[in-house]
């Protein structure tokens, strides 16, 4: 293998010539108190930190960033730390959505106006995974990505709590007044007991699966829980690999391969993915140049079990249980011949190659192929005459006789109209029916918030129900569960099907035929169409117009078009 000299470095250009403005890089430095025997000859590495004082799942990333610098100076190199935007799915509104793709810009634009050779991307809460892979891998640069890791378990009255999943399960129970006041506040403080990102199989975990399952992760580094003294010794070594990376020029190219996109989708079929995971990973691949559809993952999907028996979509079990059990290592070793093992991960080496001693230590935790939790993947891609361009459900999640269903559409067409159906306990509504939101997707949310798993009616929870038929144009948080259609395609807001749907329309949903359909004809919905008129701007100024004026749609992953790679020319270096 060829390996770059220093003067091949992006960093030297910077720091190596003997010219005005590299004594002003040089200066600088030096007043920073680093001297020559620092930076000469050594590789500049960014460590994009994702950590804030509103990020709960990253509080460790204050610490741990100091691991990954230790690694990077023990291999020869120059850690620079670059601070991000934390993107806390808790505390960030309306929603992390509306800025996964500002974390890409930020992150792409960090490491091409810096002087950095490589990067650790220090990320774990749902969208700080995507946002910063995309952003990276349009810049360029080796990189390796550090997964937070998940929180431990939830602890309550003896019982094990899962993040997200338990807390509406509960709040379900609260508002159906059979836990108390007391009770609930115990689950406050027990759910969320140290730093980490959510435990569960929700888009977090299964983020970070499928970046290791692309191959952007050291083996083994999406399962380590937070605080186990494992992370510790992956952040130093993650800090180790990626200066031999700069070396070796192993930028991402190299690693996201068409093959390489297929294992992450298996890996993502395979935990139970959250439903979020398919917008991003489209976005993802198509940062690579892979034009990955809703299609490609409703075929992989088919022939995919769910083998990883973690909560939601698994029983019981949580991603600490995951790891004691094996972590994704022995998850992509029980997969065997549905991935290929030929490509190469940021080790340099081959996928297969990082797999060989992985095992699994509990097989109810991690399946046999022949046990699975479910028989196909978790996610199936609908359409119809309500979703031309898809829509997606999560079976494995919903109660089987939701899975073929016709009923009468009840529509919201915003959230408050939708809290007001939600909190009425005499609503007419039956169990048959379609609850739906619209005006929530990617520009109606703004943002496509998590508004999809609309809470059980109150009318229908007191008469012992617990789950329903719900539809929408926006997202659900990836610990949800229940019968809910989303990311319908194209949504409501810019004239898509969904808004010319009315109250009392009957909507019949084939999760075995992949359909979903209004019981409307042509003629109707053509001349409702033509009574449509299209809602107001949301922005005026700021963000929010560049958002409005480029977002795509879900069933392209929600990207800028100006940032995917297919537009304009390629961005040239940075003057110096
Ligand atoms: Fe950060 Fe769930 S809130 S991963
Ligand atoms: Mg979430």
């Amino acid at each position: 293998m060829t390996r770059k000299t220093y003067d091949q470095l992006r960093s030297a250009r910077w720091m190596a010539p003997d010219d005005f403005r590299s004594f002003g890089h040089r200066s600088r430095t030096m007043q920073m108190g680093y001297g020559p025997q620092d930076w000469e000859g050594k590789p500049i590495i960014a460590i994009v930190n994702t950590w804030s004082d509103a990020q709960p799942c990253h509080m460790h990333f204050k610490d741990r960033v100091e691991w990954v610098k230790r690694g990077i100076l023990q291999a020869g190199g120059f850690p620079m730390e670059l601070p991000a935007l934390s993107l806390s799915e808790n505390f960030v509104k309306p929603t992390t959505m509306l800025y996964r793709n500002m974390l890409a810009m930020e992150t792409e634009e960090l490491l091409r106006s810096h002087p950095i050779d490589g990067a650790v991307l220090m990320g774990g809460c749902d969208k700080t995974t995507p946002g910063l892979t995309m952003g990276a891998v349009s810049m360029g640069v080796p990189f390796i990505y550090l997964p937070a890791g998940p929180m431990l378990r939830g602890n309550y009255a003896g019982q094990v709590l899962g993040s997200g999943t338990d807390s509406f399960k509960y709040w379900d129970e609260r508002r159906a007044g059979t836990i108390t006041k007391e009770e609930w506040q115990g689950i406050e403080g027990g759910i969320a007991r140290s730093y980490g990102h959510c435990m569960t199989m929700g888009t977090a975990s299964t983020m970070t699966a499928i970046a290791e399952g692309l191959g952007l992760t050291l083996p083994g580094a999406s399962s380590i829980p937070a605080a186990d003294a494992n992370h510790q010794r992956m952040a130093a070594e993650c800090g180790r690999r990626i200066v031999d990376m700069v070396w070796e020029d192993l930028t991402p190219d190299k690693i996201i391969t068409e093959a390489a996109v297929r294992n992450a989708v298996t890996v993502a079929m395979a935990t139970g993915c959250s439903t979020n995971a398919i917008i991003h990973l489209i976005a993802m691949a198509r940062r690579a140049g892979i034009p990955l559809t809703l299609d490609d993952l409703d075929a992989i999907g088919h022939t995919t079990p769910v083998i990883a028996n973690v909560r939601p979509t698994g029983k019981g079990y949580l991603m600490e249980d995951f790891f004691y059990a094996g972590g994704l290592r022995a998850l992509m070793k029980v997969l065997g011949d549905k991935l290929d093992t030929s490509v190469i991960t940021v080790t340099g080496k081959t996928l297969g190659e990082g797999l060989e001693t992985a095992r699994v230590f509990n097989d109810d935790v991690i399946r046999p192929i022949d046990n699975p939790v479910y028989h196909e993947g978790s996610l199936a891609v609908l359409r119809g005459n309500l979703a031309p361009d898809g829509a997606v459900i999560k079976p494995a999640a919903c109660d089987p006789k939701f899975r073929v269903h016709a009923g009468r559409a009840l529509v919201a067409d915003s959230y408050d109209e939708l809290k007001a159906i939600i909190n009425d306990p005499d609503h007419p509504m039956t169990p048959d029916t379609v609850l739906v939101l619209r005006n929530a997707g990617p520009q109606g949310g703004p943002g496509m918030p998590e508004w999809g798993m609309i809470p059980m009616p109150q009318a229908l929870l007191k008469k012992g129900h617990r789950d329903m038929v719900r539809l929408s144009d926006a997202r659900m948080s990836g610990t949800s569960y229940g019968a809910c259609i989303l990311h319908v395609a194209p949504e409501a807001y810019v004239g898509g099907p969904l808004a010319l749907l009315r109250t009392g329309d009957i909507v019949e949903l084939d999760v075995p035929n992949r359909t979903l359909n209004m019981r409307v004809s042509d003629e109707e919905l053509e001349r409702r169409r033509a009574a449509w008129t299209p809602p107001a701007p949301r922005y005026g100024r700021g963000y929010g117009v560049m958002f409005t004026k480029h977002i795509m749609q879900a069933d392209s992953g929600c990207d800028f078009d100006f940032l995917t790679t297919a537009y304009g020319p390629a961005v040239p270096e940075p003057a110096i």
